[in-house]
């Protein structure tokens, strides 16, 4: 694979990232785990209670679900970690200081539980909270507010004896000690919660949900994107953002499909967090249940499987509808979720009805996904060139219907409202994938070229899928818009200008993405920092300049097309 623009690591000098900005990605990343064994290569499947049943849980309900998953094929094809969300415990500890479970709910007990899951060939997972008390006020294994031992090391044993193979770790109630920022109290107490599960002797995943308790909005702070940059040196998954709606029993029909949205919405521009052992998490699959359509169903398995995302689900598995328990059970989208080399999807293109994500994938195919977020049923055509490859043609497989056609210029068909069309393409005769596509920034907005404050000048706008907003990435480390290049100008602007021949030693057109978000101009080390947002919508928009960079600045963070 040649060189290519793509996301680098952290902590890295200038001189280090250009370098890793020209040289080959790999094939797949270095795995990072609690332990010697890597763990959750590729994104968790499974079953939790919690959208569904909340804490009306019990053993029952738990071992039905178990047998549904073995019974309708979806333990078979990958869903095989079953966890008891909040409420499995008593209100307080024993006399020796363990967890004690409620016998009400699970009258044989916890490693009962467990045996039977690993009987059936599942994996046991359970939940606690990194902070004096879980959510719902049972005990939480952190130290308790105003100070005191913690309970991390004496849990995490607990669960290895009881053959855990996945915590989910929430971060409830977490107490803040004096000195201490929030930010760094939760780091402390997750690095504390992933040693203690490292010493119990047991490999457990570790699903941490750290950075939910720092979410502003779809675009995030500061904070945000610091616990983002930290949270997978110890965690698998983690949870970013706000839950899933729940099902509530009393209103059954509720529509659930705006929280789908939210979730897919902030997730979306994470990808660069993502890889084997480290995987954003926007929260359950709720497809098939109660709440959403099949085309909605469809929606929600199509967009978590081109997000790497974790195929957990949280609803009642025997009474799953057909067409969700179809999408769920494809066997196709499952692989695309699956894919080995864990790159996850990217937004190339979006305006208020179409959504257009595209995923490279282990193979050198790339899998790409269209979202109808009208009502209606619409045209969709998305030319190739448009997604990446050029000069070419491609076998493009429907991963709904398994159908293959040969595609010379773009894909067509025609998608219902709320639905999600996805297509699996072998390039054939292409050079090289170029990643194109938007580019965003703070407030999710795109970098657009258009011509509005100067020749040359390039704001932020709205996402429109527009040309003036199709940015190329060069394997030559330049982004392009419409054949120009992404140059620092004067005073501090960027601006878009000729492109230098590679070897001209022309400075100010090479750039690095790092994995914090950053978009660093090699010559200067500064960062591309998008303007405030204007105070107005008819304000005149203000263009993207050259700062110094920050520390996780809310407006240096980019998502970049893959
Ligand atoms: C929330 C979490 C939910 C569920 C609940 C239990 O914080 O996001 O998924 O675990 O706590 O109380």
């Amino acid at each position: 694979m040649p060189p290519r623009l793509r996301a680098t690591l952290p902590c890295l000098t200038a001189a280090a990232l250009f370098a890793l900005a020209l040289s080959p990605a790999p094939v797949a990343a270095e795995p990072r785990a609690t332990s010697d064994t890597p763990l959750a290569l590729t994104p968790p499947m499974g079953w939790n209670n919690w959208a569904h049943y909340m804490c009306d849980i019990d053993e029952a309900k738990v071992v039905a679900n178990a047998d549904a998953l073995v019974s309708t094929g979806l333990a078979a094809k990958g869903y095989d970690t079953v966890t008891v969300d909040d409420c499995w415990m008593t209100k307080s500890r024993n006399a020796r200081g363990d967890l004690v479970v409620d016998t009400a709910k699970f009258p044989r007990g916890v490693a009962w539980l467990g045996e039977y899951l690993h009987a059936k060939g599942l994996k046991f997972g359970i939940y606690q909270d990194a902070g004096s008390l879980t959510c719902e006020k049972y005990p939480g294994s952190g130290a308790p507010e105003g100070g005191g031992a913690d309970h991390y090391a004496r849990d995490a044993r607990q669960f290895a004896s009881w053959k855990v193979d996945y915590v989910k770790m929430d971060g409830c109630n977490l107490w803040v000690p004096e000195g201490r920022t929030k930010e760094q109290a939760y780091r402390d107490a997750y690095n504390a919660v992933a040693k203690a599960l490292r010493d119990s002797g047991r490999d457990m995943v570790l699903s941490a949900s750290a950075p939910a308790y720092f979410q502003q909005g779809e675009w995030g702070g500061s904070d945000w994107h610091k616990v983002l940059g930290w949270v997978g040196e110890t965690g698998q998954l983690w949870r970013e953002g706000k839950d899933i709606k729940v099902y509530n029993p009393a209103a059954p029909a509720t529509s659930r499909w705006s929280s789908v949205l939210g979730n897919y919405g902030y997730n979306r521009w994470l990808g660069r967090y993502a890889g084997p052992g480290n995987w954003n998490d926007p929260d359950f699959l709720i497809a098939g249940s109660p709440g959403l359509t099949a085309a909605e169903s469809r929606s929600q398995v199509a967009l978590w499987s081109m997000m790497a995302a974790p195929f957990i689900l949280s609803s009642d598995v025997s009474k799953l509808t057909p067409a969700g328990l179809a999408a769920l059970g494809n066997t196709r989208l499952i692989a695309l979720d699956q894919d080995p080399m864990g790159r996850q999807g990217a937004v190339v293109s979006s305006n208020a009805t179409f959504e257009i994500l595209v995923r490279p994938l282990a193979n050198g195919d790339r899998a790409v996904a269209v979202l109808n977020r009208s009502a209606n049923t619409r045209d969709i055509r998305v030319p190739l060139d448009e997604i990446g490859l050029n000069d070419c043609t491609a076998d493009a497989q429907d991963l709904w219907s398994g159908a293959r056609t040969e595609v010379s210029d773009a894909l067509t068909g025609k998608l219902a409202g709320h639905d999600t069309a996805v297509w699996r393409l072998s390039p054939r005769g292409c050079s090289e994938a170029v990643p194109t596509g938007q580019i965003v920034g703070d407030g999710a907005r795109c970098a657009d070229g258009a011509n509005t404050s100067g020749v040359g000048a390039v704001v932020m706008a709205g996402c429109t899928g527009a040309p003036d907003q199709r940015w190329f990435l060069g394997d030559d480390s330049r982004l392009r818009l419409a054949g120009e290049c992404l140059s620092a100008g004067e005073d501090g602007l960027v601006e878009l200008a000729d492109c230098a021949p590679a070897n001209s030693g022309q400075p100010g057109q090479s750039w690095s993405h790092r994995r914090d978000g950053t978009l660093v101009e090699e010559a200067g080390g500064l960062c591309l920092t998008a303007p405030a947002r204007a105070a107005t919508p008819d304000a005149p928009a203000e263009r993207l300049r050259l700062t110094p960079c920050g520390e996780h600045r809310v407006d240096q963070a980019w998502s970049l097309p893959v």
